[in-house]
């Protein structure tokens, strides 16, 4: 089967001249955290002249030579890096075999007249002649159709691609093409969920479903008698897929379901809440709740694919919106960028590309992808308690108040859009939920402040008092 995702192997930017691969490879790599290679530059070095040199004195079969070698030896390299290929790289049967093995393949595909403007009258070798020009690109379309693991327009698509997430409106009419494999699939959705998109999903879906199974509405659907529930009720085998129709409580616990059921099946979710394509159902991290604490038992299952239609946002309630909202305003913060000012689908893509990047470099969460834990450490000790009563986005928001207030950060952003109101919890209980928090090393909290937009800090440990008084500051006596 084709690749997935670039989430152990190289991730290869192949497309025609224009399209761009070398401005944005190297953005690329640097939001991966991998190395970038340049296929062209290494021939450049070791040949000792210019690609238009080479041409010109060797002819273009000594340089296609050169090139397969190359990319045969970057390719064999065991860690994980960002590589540019020539826009003729992929003729070479050999290359293209080696692609298949070694990378996950994104085609950058601008459109041949946006390539034409972008490259008329550069000097490239094969970019003198309009004619020529368009009958190449017809010609080498064809092998980048067969190398194409996705395609793309822009950065964003690339790390979307990367990751396995699939942004489309629409995109749940297509979930038989979209779901990987041609296994059977089981439907894992909440109630609420089902009444508004069960039966257009089992349409999409087609003969290969082999069932449908309901949790529990909102938080409580995340238990450990809902997780037992569903391993009774779920009867595929291991070639089947689950699919996770709904909010992130229903990703949360299909999820982790998809990963204990006959030690770990393939699953896709298909998000339907914002907090869900902005942030849960991407980068695998699957969990259940448990008196103890939010999301204490879970594990890491990265997804066979996420497919997130913005449509179905279109039927959600005022107040999960605003909970989504909370977490594109966390995501704006860590990447500096207004991205709550953006339309609702482009906030989506944006969000959900940038917390994809992270995960991508840091799937296990062992560093650069704790900074999505900003304000989390106060939302999950709020969240604890109040019983799990409190909905996640409006913890967030809170949290978010308190990191930045100790950040010693402008607060009027989460202010304005989010309007926090202090929780009635009991105080005590929160303060012991907050040292108990995963994040915590021996009883001291860390955090993640901001020292700036754009500008997170990891693993911070504050004066214990300071971080009570800020959660202090987010509750209202009981
Ligand atoms: N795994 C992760 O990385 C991760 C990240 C963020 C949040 N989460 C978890 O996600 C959960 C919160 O998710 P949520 O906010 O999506 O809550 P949710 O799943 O409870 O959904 C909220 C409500 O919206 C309804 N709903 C869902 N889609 C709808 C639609 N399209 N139209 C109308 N109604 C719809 C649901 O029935 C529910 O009542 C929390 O448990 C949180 O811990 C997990
Ligand atoms: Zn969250």
């Amino acid at each position: 089967m084709a690749p997935l995702n670039a989430l152990d192997r190289h991730l290869a930017l192949v497309g025609f001249m224009g399209a761009g691969k070398s401005t944005l490879g190297p953005v690329v790599a640097d939001r991966l955290g991998r190395r970038f290679v340049s296929l062209d530059t290494v021939v450049e070095e070791r040949s000792g002249m210019s690609i238009s040199e080479l041409f010109a004195t060797r002819g273009e079969p000594a340089f296609r030579l050169v090139e397969e070698e190359v990319a045969a030896e970057v390719l064999a390299q065991a860690e994980p890096a960002v590589i540019e290929l020539g826009g003729g790289a992929v003729t070479s049967e050999a290359t293209r075999r080696r692609l298949s093995e070694r990378a996950f393949s994104v085609l950058l595909d601008v459109g041949v007249d946006e390539a034409w403007r972008r490259v008329e009258g550069t000097g490239r070798p094969l970019a003198s002649d309009r004619e020529l020009f368009w009958a190449l690109h017809a010609e080498r379309d064809v092998y980048y159709a067969e190398v194409a693991d996705g395609r793309v327009r822009d950065g964003d698509g690339v790390v979307l691609a990367a990751a396995g997430v699939h942004v489309q409106r629409g995109a749940i009419d297509l979930l038989d093409s979209l779901v990987p494999g041609n296994g059977r699939i089981e439907l894992v959705s909440d109630r609420h969920v089902a009444g508004i998109y069960g039966v257009q999903a089992q349409i999409a879906i087609g003969e290969r479903l082999l069932a449908a199974h309901e949790v529990p509405q909102g938080e409580p659907a995340k238990t450990g008698a809902v997780l037992e529930q569903l391993w009774r009720d779920l009867r595929g085998d291991r070639s089947g897929t689950i699919v996770a129709l709904g909010g992130g409580t229903t990703t949360d616990v299909a999820g982790f379901a998809a990963a204990t059921y006959l030690r770990g099946v393939p699953w896709v979710p298909v998000p339907t809440t914002l907090v869900g394509q902005v942030d849960a159902a991407i980068g695998g991290k699957t969990a259940i709740d448990v008196p103890a604490g939010k999301n204490l038992v879970g594990s890491f299952h990265w997804p066979a694919r996420v497919v997130v239609d913005p449509g179905l946002l279109e039927t959600l309630a005022e107040r999960d919106l605003r909970n989504g909202l909370a977490e594109v305003v966390k995501t704006g913060l860590l990447a500096g960028e207004p991205l709550w000012e953006l339309p609702v689908p482009e906030q989506v893509r944006r969000s959900a590309a940038f917390k994809a990047s992270l995960c991508l470099r840091d799937p296990l969460d062992r560093g650069p992808r704790n900074q999505l834990n900003l304000g989390h450490t106060f939302a999950h000790a709020l969240e604890a308690a109040a019983g799990f009563d409190l909905p996640h986005g409006q913890a967030v928001a809170l949290g978010l108040l308190a990191a930045l207030r100790l950040s010693g950060q402008e607060t009027r952003v989460v202010e304005e859009l989010l309007a926090p109101e202090p929780v009635r919890v009991d105080r005590d209980a929160a303060w012991l939920a907050l040292t108990r928090d995963k994040k915590a090393s021996g009883g001291t909290p860390r955090l993640v402040l901001l020292d700036g937009p754009g500008q997170p800090r990891i693993g911070v440990e504050l004066p214990v008092a300071d971080v009570r008084a800020a959660l202090d500051g987010l509750i209202v006596d009981v």
